[in-house]
């Protein structure tokens, strides 16, 4: 089983309002990203610098600040949570920023049918959902598989960088990435990336924050 096929990472779609529609009409021919055609990032972008792919966006509050700290790298965010893509596309043309691109979809779609490889310079996860049940484990984005399709989209020493505050997924990212064969555990750091609203609500509930970063070989 590959992830994304059988089997699905995310919980199902939602509706959006009016005002999310006009914004995803109004907003995607700007900062989406046409899926049917071979991805270029120099005519994406309009330049060629180093691309970073953040999985699961969500609302987009950590993509806005960190494509605004970032301004010489570009960010490509990718979710399957319409709502929070709306809002996102809001934040990027109040921000004004240009280094951002916004996919509507699985990423495991996108990494495997879309990106080129050896394209990314980094892939951040934070805080993918948890599937914490057991019987749910499978659903999780990280498993072995999964691990070898982003290292084959990254540069040689590009990054992959995970955030969650499940202690389980932790101990599964690094159990995954130091079982890889492509992948080398450099550290637990945090480093500058801001705090993202899943994990301000997990702090609320207690949890704390656990970051893995590996380089791929
Ligand atoms: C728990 S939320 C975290 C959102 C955000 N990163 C944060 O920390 O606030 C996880 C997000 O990943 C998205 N997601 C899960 N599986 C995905 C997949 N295969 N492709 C794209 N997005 C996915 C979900 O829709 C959800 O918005």
């Amino acid at each position: 089983v590959e992830p994304g096929d059988e089997v699905r990472t995310y919980k199902a779609r939602r509706r959006v309002t009016t005002g999310q529609a006009e914004a995803l009409a109004r907003l995607l021919p700007a900062y989406g990203v046409d899926l049917d055609r071979p991805f270029d990032a120099a005519e994406v972008f309009g330049r060629l610098a180093p691309l970073v792919l953040e999985i699961g966006s969500g609302m987009g509050e950590a993509t806005a600040e960190m494509a605004a700290a970032d301004p010489d790298r570009d960010l490509l965010a990718v979710e399957v949570h319409t709502p929070g893509i709306a809002t996102l596309l809001r934040r990027l043309e109040a921000a004004g920023l240009t280094n951002v691109r916004v996919v509507e979809a699985d990423a495991v779609h996108l990494l495997r049918a879309v990106l080129p490889a050896g394209s990314l310079d980094e892939v951040r996860i934070f805080f993918p959902d948890p599937w914490p049940k057991a019987r749910h484990a499978k659903r999780r984005l990280l498993v072995p598989t999964f691990a070898e399709l982003v290292a084959s989209r990254l540069r040689t020493g590009g990054r992959l960088h995970l955030a969650t505050d499940w202690e389980s997924y932790a101990r599964q990212a690094l159990e995954v990435l130091s079982g890889s064969p492509s992948f080398e555990l450099v550290g637990r750091d945090r480093g500058d990336r801001p705090l993202t609203r899943f994990e301000t609500r997990g702090h609320a509930q207690g949890r704390q924050s656990y970051d893995v970063v590996a380089v791929r070989t």
